[in-house]
């Protein structure tokens, strides 16, 4: 197996989880960029030293999972297919491409098979901590409309977004008379990561703009669940917000069905999904939290409710982790599919 952007968010969480789900792997050869070239990752109790990026790499492989920036897998993802080892890439460069196959085992397990140019991409990780309880309360009742509100962790913005928002805290907590008096924009700034600070902060805006002034990461949620959910008309708006989170995604989400919904029997689809955790006693404080979910390979689903003028509609607030469900373990689980 090669591992392309081992040193990185999602490729440091892939070797973690391959030892904790003790995946067989005869060789791994751990890749990144040239400044990393030499490093030694520790698995299963060895040192792997991590080489640079070129074609060599992929001879022999069958496997290559691709946790690098959509540029790198765009250019690199077709040679190691060409070498003859499946791509599991978990960039948005093949997402929609009507020849990859899309895949959240616990929704599509089915399409990892053939896949006609050996190339399977996963989801955004944002798209998969809300399309995993919506796929299970759509096999009851159809769903023709979600509207969603995100709350992405740092670490969403890989390795970098997470230094970040590390070190404008530790400047904040050095100035707390600056930040009580209402002063902490002058403490901490914008990076390169995060246009403005992302401590003590909330950004409405994760990716780049597009179309109509949405965003990227908003435009992923709509075509990435029309695809995944083999519902090319499904109506999703977003607005996707970056907190100050290092790990664990949420999603506030609006699901419209075609028929009046039943929120015991909703609880019950949901209780009883592959992947899904309830938490969903507000009384008792149990509902999901980002902390709750970092480290956890299950999605947590709560605060479930009708909507209040509409009985064909749910509430529910979605989190898991977003190196983990979405990113590594579903890069992971389709390994295992694959075998
Ligand atoms: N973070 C998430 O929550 C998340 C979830 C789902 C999907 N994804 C996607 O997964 C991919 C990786 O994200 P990440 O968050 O893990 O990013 P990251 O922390 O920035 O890691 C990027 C990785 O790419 C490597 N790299 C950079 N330039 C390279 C080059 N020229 N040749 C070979 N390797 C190179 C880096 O190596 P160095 O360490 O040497 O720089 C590092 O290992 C992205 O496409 C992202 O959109 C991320």
């Amino acid at each position: 197996m090669v591992l392309v952007g081992a040193t990185g968010a999602v490729g440091t969480e892939v070797l973690r989880i391959l030892e904790q789900r003790d995946f067989p792997v005869d060789e791994l050869v751990p890749v990144a960029s040239p400044r990393s070239v030499g490093r030694k990752l520790r698995f299963r109790g060895g040192d792997l030293e991590v080489v640079g990026l070129q074609q060599k790499v992929f001879e022999g492989a069958d496997l290559a999972v691709f946790d690098v920036s959509e540029e790198l897998s765009l250019e690199w993802a077709p040679v190691a297919a060409e070498s003859g080892a499946v791509v599991i890439d978990k960039s948005a460069a093949f997402r929609m491409d009507i020849d990859v196959p899309l895949v959240v085992p616990e929704i599509n397990a089915d399409q990892v098979r053939n896949p006609p140019k050996g190339i399977i991409a996963t989801p955004n990780c944002t798209t998969t901590a809300m399309v995993m309880p919506v796929a299970a309360l759509h096999r009851k009742w159809t769903v023709n409309r979600l509207v969603l509100a995100t709350y992405q962790a740092a670490s969403g913005s890989g390795q970098p977004g997470v230094e970040e928002l590390w070190e404008q805290t530790q400047l904040a907590v050095k100035e707390p008379d600056a930040v009580r008096e209402g002063r902490a924009g002058d403490v901490i700034k914008g990076g390169d990561t995060f246009v403005h600070p992302i401590a003590l902060n909330v950004i409405p805006k994760c990716g780049s703009v597009k179309d109509d002034g949405y965003t990227s990461e908003e435009l992923k949620l709509c075509h990435e669940t029309r695809k995944i959910m083999g519902l090319p008309d499904l109506k999703v708006t977003a607005t996707c917000v970056r907190v100050p989170v290092v790990t664990g995604h949420g999603v506030a989400v609006h699901a419209e069905f075609d028929s009046a919904v039943s929120l015991e029997h909703a609880r019950a689809l949901l209780a009883e999904a592959p992947g899904i955790e309830l938490a969903d006693d507000v009384g008792a404080h149990d509902y999901p939290t980002p902390l709750r979910a970092t480290t956890q390979d299950a999605c947590y689903v709560g605060r479930i409710r009708r909507d209040l003028f509409d009985d064909r509609a749910l509430e529910f607030f979605s989190v898991s982790d977003n190196l983990r469900i979405g990113a590594a373990l579903n890069a992971v689980q389709i390994a295992e599919l694959l075998i």
